[in-house]
């Protein structure tokens, strides 16, 4: 399939629908209600290395919680099966940073992808010895370009991430975070603020659909086989948070969702997928990414269904 003429089709379609649909940049985080939300952009990667781009593609934004895939994968591959112990694998059915859920279960997020599970991913991974400079390392291995962090946003995230801090510490009261609350705050809030674009996204994220491969040759392994279609089977059911059964219905792709405006999405064996437009819908997702992907499964006919 000759991708190119699809997504400039897209970019064409979505650029009218700028101010005309609602939505808003997430406005919680200080450094992120700067962004303009006239900004819109698509990329691609096939399982073979053919890459196709249109809009503002090669726009840095902050990943946000698009960065959970990444930590995820890290995690999985480094403890196997004992992660599961700390964290579910179920839909929250709440907004992400919802504390109620974790009262009832005992300080157990429900998944990884919701804010709870991803501070209890960190706080593994801060146990495993990680760094804020290695999270760095591995994106920037897996799209093939240096990656960095956006300072200004670690900071906004960290002197505003009330809720965050509250869920670090109440599930360090049930005895589900083994290390300092400062020091897995301080890795959630950078692994949120790294910047890169919708080509480096769709890069980074390809062993996704290559069984676990790594994007470019290979080698090393990123994942195993069953691990990647475990990621894939939590972006499907939990990574677009309280509107991931809307999404299974509407584009049939597992996805992760960012407020900074990103969303990747996978279609297995087939090719990955970023896209990326800043203001939001009330359930936290790109409202125009999410149009986005909805055209693009129309078009192509690609389903995981
Ligand atoms: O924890 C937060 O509030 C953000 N730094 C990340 C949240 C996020 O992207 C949730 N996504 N939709």
């Amino acid at each position: 399939m000759n991708y190119q003429p699809i997504l400039d089709e897209i970019d064409a379609l979505i650029r009218p629908s700028f101010g005309q649909c609602g939505g808003a940049v997430a406005s919680y985080i200080p450094a992120l209600a700067r962004v303009s939300p006239a900004q819109f952009g698509i990329a691609l990667r096939t399982c073979d290395g053919v890459e196709a781009s249109a809009g503002d593609a090669a726009t840095l934004f902050s990943v946000q919680s698009v960065s959970k895939v990444f930590t995820l994968t890290l995690a999985m591959r480094r403890l196997g099966d004992r992660l599961w112990e700390r964290i579910g694998r179920e839909p929250s059915g709440n907004p992400f940073n919802s504390l109620v859920q974790l009262e009832n279960e005992q300080g157990k997020p429900r998944n990884p992808f919701i804010n709870a599970g991803a501070i209890a991913v960190a706080d593994r991974l801060v146990s495993e010895g990680y760094a804020n400079a290695d999270l760095l390392a591995l994106m920037s291995q897996l799209c093939g370009e240096p990656v960095g962090f956006d300072d200004e946003v670690a900071v906004s995230e960290a002197v505003t991430g009330f809720r965050n801090i509250a869920l670090a510490n109440f599930m360090k009261s049930f005895g589900k975070i083994d290390n300092d609350v400062n020091a897995v705050l301080d890795l959630y809030f950078h692994q949120c603020a790294i910047r890169m674009n919708c080509l480096q996204l769709a890069r980074a994220a390809s062993y996704l659909c290559r069984d676990g491969a790594h994007p470019f040759d290979g080698n090393p392994e990123v994942a195993s086989a069953t691990q990647v279609h475990r990621i894939n089977a939590l972006m499907l059911t939990c990574g677009t948070y309280d509107a991931a059964g809307d999404v299974a219905f509407s584009i049939g792709l597992p996805c992760k969702s960012g407020v900074g405006g990103g969303v990747i999405a996978v279609v297995p064996d087939r090719l990955t997928l970023c896209v990326w437009s800043p203001a939001l819908d009330p359930t936290g997702n790109s409202l125009l990414g999410m149009k986005a992907l909805e055209l693009f499964a129309a078009r192509t006919g690609l389903s995981i269904f």
